[in-house]
């Protein structure tokens, strides 16, 4: 039996996620940082509930306690993640972008996700079959925000495509670090969720679609790879 943790699960990607890999079989908790919130989505889905704020170490780490005295884990879904947006749902542009508001998105989306893979790591050691799936987007590829053809070209933030160039740089590092570990990174593409205040093209069910996959990786998958539902992104 696969036990699977899927950060920021309460709802959106995440929460699709988790009723995807519960339908394949999967122990699936469903993290989140309001136990109100995660305990309603468990509920839900058929799921476990885990209290878990990405950006507290005391909260990651007693996640990490439960899960381990439950038996441990093999596969871990990196998916909380916020985007900056004004109060009118657009995207600050370079001209109004601060370092203080750049702050939150990096603790979130990147310090968080090494918060938890740090804890996490000892259970996946420990697992036959250890797997990692980072979320990250294509804002995230240097070469799709310079491809002019795409619409990631248009996009003038600074804070969150360049937290999500640092989930890929991590997810590389930690690849080579663990061999014995399938830890890839994804782009769900542009998916309508409360991150986008719902303006995205996709359905969470084809925005999850890559995350799913990766997350049932098998041991001779591959590893340190940069994924959405079509294949391999470029970095
Ligand atoms: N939607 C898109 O178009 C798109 C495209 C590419 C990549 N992505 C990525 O997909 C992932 C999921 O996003 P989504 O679109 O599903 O957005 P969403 O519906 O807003 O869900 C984000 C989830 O992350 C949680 N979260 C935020 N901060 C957290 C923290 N400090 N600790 C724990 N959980 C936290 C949220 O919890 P609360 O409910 O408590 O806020 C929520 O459960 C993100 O990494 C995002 O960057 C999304």
């Amino acid at each position: 039996m696969t036990t699977t943790l899927i950060t920021g699960a309460n709802k959106g990607l995440g929460f699709e996620t988790a009723r995807r890999l519960i339908a394949a079989g999967h122990t699936v908790y469903v993290g989140s940082r309001d136990a109100e919130r995660g305990l309603r989505a468990a509920e839900r889905l058929g799921a476990r509930p885990i209290l878990l704020d990405v950006n507290d170490d005391d909260s990651v780490t007693a996640a990490a306690k439960t899960i381990a005295a439950d038996g441990g884990l093999d596969v871990l879904v990196n998916n909380a993640g916020i985007e900056t947006r004004t109060a009118d749902n657009g995207v600050p542009g370079a001209l109004e972008t601060t370092a203080d508001l750049l702050r939150p998105v990096f603790e979130t989306n990147v310090l968080g996700m090494v918060r938890v893979t740090h804890a996490f790591l000892p259970l996946l050691l420990r697992s036959a079959a250890p797997v990692v799936v980072n979320v990250s987007s294509g804002l995230g590829s240097m070469a799709m925000v310079t491809d002019r053809d795409l619409p990631a070209y248009a996009y003038p933030g600074l804070g969150y495509p360049a937290s999500k160039v640092a989930v890929n740089m991590i997810t590389v590092q930690y690849a080579k670090a663990f061999p014995n570990m399938r830890i890839n990174a994804v782009e769900p593409g542009y998916t309508a969720t409360d991150l986008n205040g719902r303006t995205g093209t996709q359905t969470v069910e084809q925005g999850a679609e890559i995350i799913v996959r990766m997350a049932q990786v098998g041991p001779d998958g591959p590893t340190g790879g940069f994924f959405n539902a079509e294949g391999v992104l470029p970095w």
